[in-house]
């Protein structure tokens, strides 16, 4: 099946019991970085060092949301919202990253997740949103096999202590990005460059995902999710015509990135084996002795859904003689291209059927898992005029993408929910503050929040469930 037409207008409806909710990460929202125990994480390091984050912005104070949750949960109800996509602190819970648990930092989650509940607001706990604990950096980070176990056991705890409230678990937030930005190309922490160290730990990544979710399956866990950052991969003319002609090396460039981009974790995860592109990339960057055996059945432990980030799609054609970009080892001779559409603040383009070419595909070659679109929204530089944020641009982005999603589930896509990132405006990694992705407007001084016109339009689709 293809997409060709996008449906700009009309009434759409979604089906019964979709999930609409909203999305956010401990690190970007919560602040209090010392509060009651918590450890620092690489993004306290990483952010703290300069030169590393626009402005020299740090997540130290971020929404105060660690302080703030009762009113942002209350913002959430008015909203309409089904569920509530966050992540824990893992340096809360275990401020060195192994051990004790650090019952003050469980008492937080306790709470968030009991407030929640009382709005009538499902809680979906992703377990690892980047702020690894700086001491499992110092011990090697997701390049040493050990923290993969750490992982485990950390999530065994969280489980242990929501287990009786929480069904919907997530293992990792977007493994490719940790592993390549945070190892290959240095733009997010722990800042290090190196193609063999991305490698392994996004071999470790796998492998903690793996474990982490066998110990939440035998603790009795009802949902169990993997969430990457995944995209079409287009060659430029297919941007905007998506049947347009391609040629065979184009055609080979987008498929090695795909297999580098999303096949590299749902392949293990769904199908218990690497992509040949990936096994030659790791030979070409130091080989593949980090992969052991019996690790493939491990990071194939059974799970129930894939969560989609979806922002733009990712745009390549052949580059013959080209090196391998820093973030992406095993992809020399392929150029990484730019496209002709609107762009959002963070210059990425605006290409919304992307995500019914991306949802259809994943549902074709991972058939037994659900998908659910786990972010998915722009930043655009907002204005607060009397108390009101006339957000078009998001509000358009948003409704396409809306749009889009339907599109996919009438092509047979399993799509079960779709949030929206973000809740709020908040710390957006290398960007710091100045890129806004919230349907809620956040004063950094005062610590307001305002309801952007793109959340009282995502209210209405909420209560009609569509469009
Ligand atoms: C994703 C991240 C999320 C946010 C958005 C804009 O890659 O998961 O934390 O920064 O991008």
């Amino acid at each position: 099946m293809t997409i060709t037409t996008m449906e700009t207008r009309g009434t759409v409806v979604f089906p019964e019991n979709f999930v609409w909710g909203a999305a956010t990460a401990s690190y970007q929202i919560e602040g209090a970085a010392k509060a009651d125990g918590r450890g620092p994480s690489i993004w306290d390091t990483f952010s703290a060092t300069p030169g590393k984050v626009r402005e020299g912005d740090t997540g130290e104070v971020a929404c105060d949301h660690y302080h703030r949750y009762r009113d942002d949960v209350a913002l959430m109800k008015d909203l309409g919202l089904n569920a509530y996509r966050f992540s824990v602190a893992w340096p809360r819970i275990q401020p060195t990253g192994s051990g004790a648990a650090n019952q003050a930092g469980l008492a937080f989650y306790d709470r968030l997740v009991d407030t929640l509940l009382e709005a009538g607001i499902a809680p979906y706990v992703t377990l690892y949103h980047w702020d690894l604990p700086q001491a499992l950096e110092d011990l090697g980070g997701w390049t040493s096999r050990d923290t993969s176990y750490r992982f485990a056991d950390y999530a065994a705890i969280m489980y242990d202590r929501l287990g009786d409230r929480v069904s919907h678990w997530t293992t990792l937030n977007e493994p490719w990005v940790s592993a390549f930005l945070g190892y290959g190309n240095g733009v997010h922490a722990p800042g290090r460059t190196s193609a063999h160290d991305a490698l392994r730990a996004a071999h470790h990544l796998l492998l903690g995902h793996g474990l982490a979710a066998s110990a939440l399956r035998s603790a009795g866990a009802e949902e169990i999710m993997l969430v990457v950052n995944s995209a079409p991969v287009l060659t430029p003319a297919q941007v905007n015509d998506p049947s347009a002609a391609v040629s065979e090396a184009d055609a080979a460039a987008a498929h090695r990135v795909h297999a580098l981009l999303t096949r590299q974790f749902l392949d293990p995860a769904l199908l218990g084996r690497y992509p040949e592109e990936v096994l030659e990339a790791a030979e070409r960057n130091g080989g593949t002795a980090h992969v052991l055996d019996g690790d493939l059945e491990i990071i194939n432990a059974p799970i129930d859904l894939v969560g989609v980030n979806y922002y733009n799609p990712c745009v390549v054609e052949d580059g013959p003689g080209l090196p391998a970009d820093a973030a992406w080892p095993g992809s020399e001779g392929v150029r990484f291209a730019t496209v002709e559409a609107p762009v959002t603040a963070m210059g990425w383009p605006i290409v919304p059927s992307g995500l019914s070419r991306l949802l259809v595909r994943l549902s074709q070659d991972y058939p037994r898992v659900g998908l659910m679109v786990t972010e998915n929204g722009a930043a655009f530089d907002d204005v607060v005029e009397d108390g009101r944020v006339h957000d078009d641009a998001r509000l358009g982005y948003l409704e396409g993408h809306l749009r889009a999603a339907h599109e996919a589930i009438e092509a047979g896509a399993d799509l079960r929910g779709y949030l929206v990132w973000s809740l709020l405006d908040n710390f957006e990694w290398a960007e710091g503050y100045g890129r806004r992705f919230g349907v809620v407007h956040v004063d950094y001084t005062t610590q307001a929040r305002t309801l952007k016109d793109s959340a009282l339009w995502y209210r209405d689709v909420i209560s009609r469930n569509g469009l």
